[in-house]
């Protein structure tokens, strides 16, 4: 499938990379639309299991590229419904589909929280824009056997999920960490980001959990580290990932932390450097009997070992030190369990209100407006 004919403003090799390509941003700058990773985009399709003669709608047309893959692997005996919010991107996607010889998908324009009720039911549903929760008109609209696949976003790290429907509820059969533009509208969720430092330019973002104060955060932030090993190795950053997204699902008291940059020419080089000290975020306690402490796990080329990563636990602010330790035991123990990952993680979208005693085995249960989330992993 010929990428460059999705992006017209691209000179064609450069659609070639495996990176994702902004094609609309806001007044600001912020990504609007974005044609996505195609190494992403291949994960996804595989999670969503697509056969000749499948149904399916797809959330978030932006270039149309994906909608033209679907098509594609669909054949001719399926269809495939597309709905993007912004109408100049869904008069482009149109035009780029025809071109490509694809006339056939249909491209909606509206919000796809919605979904397209006129075309349902779907085989398959795939949503390629970051969501929060679980509007209950996408599960309506799937039919007998179908999948959903979303990325969502379970304590501010996002997952593309490929849920089916068990009973009442959805379960999850894989999973992935992924990095989408947020859905626009009901299902964004809150962003409370909290801004970090003298000028514009950093942001923390607290989730599931008391905020830290924005100076207290940025000075025990500037401060010095304690760091504390944790006397393991990982053969990748994607399995020190693994290590995070574990301890975040099993640690509801404290609260979620990512750093991001906005602007970060505006940034000093204090915050820029802030920026970079917790490369997959990190976990706060607020309001710790020491004060407030943060912590990250970090990595660096292990000397011992060439090839691989040691892991360390760093700790920031008065209550640091400790939680570093806290959290370096606890590593122990996800060694112990065999180091789960996104593949043992299994997710579950209940009915909101679902009575926690049902829900077997769940080390994290997270509520939604539309969802009950619980998180469980199979070794735990
Ligand atoms: C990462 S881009 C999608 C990439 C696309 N699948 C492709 O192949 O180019 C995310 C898209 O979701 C759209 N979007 C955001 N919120 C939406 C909503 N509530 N309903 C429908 N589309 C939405 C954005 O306008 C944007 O074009």
């Amino acid at each position: 499938m010929p990428r460059h004919a999705f992006l017209p403003e691209l000179e064609p090799a450069l659609a070639y990379q495996d990176r994702a390509e902004v094609v609309m941003s806001d007044g600001e700058g912020l990504p609007v639309s974005a044609s996505t990773q195609p190494g992403m985009m291949a994960i996804m399709l595989g999670q969503l299991g697509l056969a000749r003669g499948h149904r399916v709608l797809e959330i978030g047309t932006g270039t149309g590229y994906n909608a033209a893959l679907i098509a594609y692997l669909v054949g001719s005996q399926g269809s495939v419904v597309t709905i993007d919010v912004v109408p100049e991107l869904v008069a482009r996607a149109r035009a780029n589909l025809a071109a490509a010889g694809y006339r056939d998908v249909r491209v909606v324009c509206g919000d796809g929280a919605a979904g397209v009720p006129e075309h349902a039911p779907y085989g398959r549903i795939i949503v390629t824009t970051g969501a929060w929760d679980l509007p209950p008109a996408w599960p309506a609209q799937l039919g007998p056997g179908g999948r959903i696949v979303l990325p969502i976003s379970i304590r501010g790290i996002q997952l593309s999920v490929s849920l089916e429907s068990v009973g009442d509820h959805l379960v999850s059969r894989s999973a992935c960490r992924c990095s989408f533009i947020r859905m626009t509208g009901a299902m964004t969720g809150p962003e409370s980001l909290i801004a970090l430092g003298p000028q514009p330019g950093l942001h923390a973002q607290a989730v599931d959990g008391p905020a830290p104060d924005a100076q207290e955060l940025f000075e025990a932030l500037s401060g010095p580290a304690a760091g504390e090993p944790t006397g393991l190795r990982a053969a990748s950053i994607a399995e020190v990932a693994d290590l995070d997204l574990w301890l975040t699902l099993t640690e509801p008291g404290l609260t979620r932390l990512n750093l991001m940059g906005r602007h970060e020419s505006r940034a000093s080089p204090a915050q820029q450097q802030i920026a970079g000290l917790m490369p997959l975020g990190g976990l706060a306690h607020a309001d710790g009997p020491g004060g407030l402490g943060v912590a990250a796990f970090t990595f660096a080329d292990s000397q011992a070992q060439p090839g691989s990563f040691e892991i360390t636990a760093r700790g920031y602010g008065p209550g640091g030190p400790s939680l570093a330790r806290h959290l370096a035991r606890q590593a122990a123990i996800w060694q112990e369990l065999g180091r789960p990952g996104t593949d043992d993680l299994e997710l579950s979208a209940l009915l909101p209100g679902t009575p926690p005693e049902t829900i077997g085995g769940a080390t994290m249960i997270l509520d939604r407006p539309h969802a009950r989330l619980a998180a469980r992993w199979p070794t735990s």
